[in-house]
């Protein structure tokens, strides 16, 4: 079985790849064609299509054995584990909430089922995508299950310990944000139930399938609950018509009346979350364009 599949030494995905992962994606990218062909032989699959828009991973539909499936891979293999690892926890406890893995190969890639019509939240009402989201977050809170693997997770407290070697770029444009930032992760962390949070839910990783909204993509993060709202607050900002300050504020609201969180938690992990967001993308890219997710940062920095 043969893969036909290249990747554009000029796009924007090959740039991110590099950007994040230096000589190592640059490798990477360059046998990804070759790894993509053993993976197609690997599980037998054809007419292996990249999705547009690739951000980190390749990800890309195929068939197998005439079913429509999904092959992600990426150059990080820890990272693509915890994924693996995470949707097989929260398939275990959970109907109809994640997407259903299909196979791995315990190092660099899964394969799981092609959601259809595969329309993500993005696309959708921003009122009835905010509530979408929040029913997952109530959703993924209530399972209250065994942990086989924790020290395959890490803390968020481990993400947050990053801001204290923020680079130069960072410091520049975020100021006095990052020391804050930092001081409200350390002190809500003392009271926090840690639980097991999916890290990047938004409007993008939500995907319809069916009669359901499955979630996709997690990362796998050691965290308190409220925290889980952060990744949204600073996406699908288009659908915010009256502006940021006021969108973020409705979602922060919308939000703690469907999770039962508390919205002051939701806001001060939002704040903390997006400034780390910023500090990650100026890290990686000192000309970043942080501007739209600063003024979600500003518009929860009040509270
Ligand atoms: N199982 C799936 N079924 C249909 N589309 C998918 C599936 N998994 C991913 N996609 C599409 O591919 C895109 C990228 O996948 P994702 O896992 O979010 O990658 P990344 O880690 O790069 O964000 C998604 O936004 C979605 O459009
Ligand atoms: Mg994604």
């Amino acid at each position: 079985m043969t893969s036909t599949v290249t990747v554009r030494s000029d796009s924007q995905f090959a740039r991110n790849v590099v950007s994040y992962a230096g000589a190592l994606g640059e490798r990477w990218l360059r046998d990804l064609p070759r790894r993509i062909e053993e993976l197609a032989n690997h599980w037998q699959l054809t007419d292996i299509t990249p999705f547009e828009n690739l951000s980190f991973n390749f990800v890309g539909h195929a068939m197998r054995a005439g079913e429509s499936v999904v092959l992600k891979v990426s150059w990080d293999n820890a990272a693509i584990q915890r994924e693996h690892s995470w949707l097989c926890h929260y398939a275990k406890y959970t109907k109809n909430m994640v997407v259903p893995v299909l196979s791995t190969t315990e190092q660099d890639a899964y394969l799981m089922t092609k959601l259809i019509p595969g329309t993500a939240l993005n696309r959708h009402d921003e009122e009835r995508a905010t509530e979408v989201l929040g029913r997952c977050i109530r959703a993924l809170n209530e399972v209250v299950a065994p942990m086989s693997d924790e020290d395959l997770f890490p803390s968020t407290a481990v993400w947050f310990s990053q801001l204290q070697v923020a680079g130069d770029a960072s410091k520049q444009a975020l100021g006095e944000h990052i020391d804050r930032a930092y001081a409200i992760s350390r002190e809500l962390l003392q009271s926090t139930d840690m639980r097991l949070l999916h890290g990047d839910l938004h409007h993008a990783n939500v995907i319809r399938h069916g009669d359901h909204w499955l979630i996709t993509d997690p990362h796998g993060v050691m965290g308190d609950p409220a925290h889980e709202c952060a990744a949204m607050l600073r996406n699908a900002l288009h659908g915010l018509h009256d502006g940021i300050a006021n969108g973020v504020q409705r979602r922060v609201s919308q939000l703690a009346a469907t999770t039962g969180l508390e919205a002051e938690k939701i806001s001060a992990w939002g704040y903390a979350q997006n400034v780390l967001s910023c500090v990650w993308s100026l890290d990686a890219d000192p000309n970043a364009d942080i501007a739209p997710v600063m003024a979600v940062v500003d518009a929860l920095y009040s509270n």
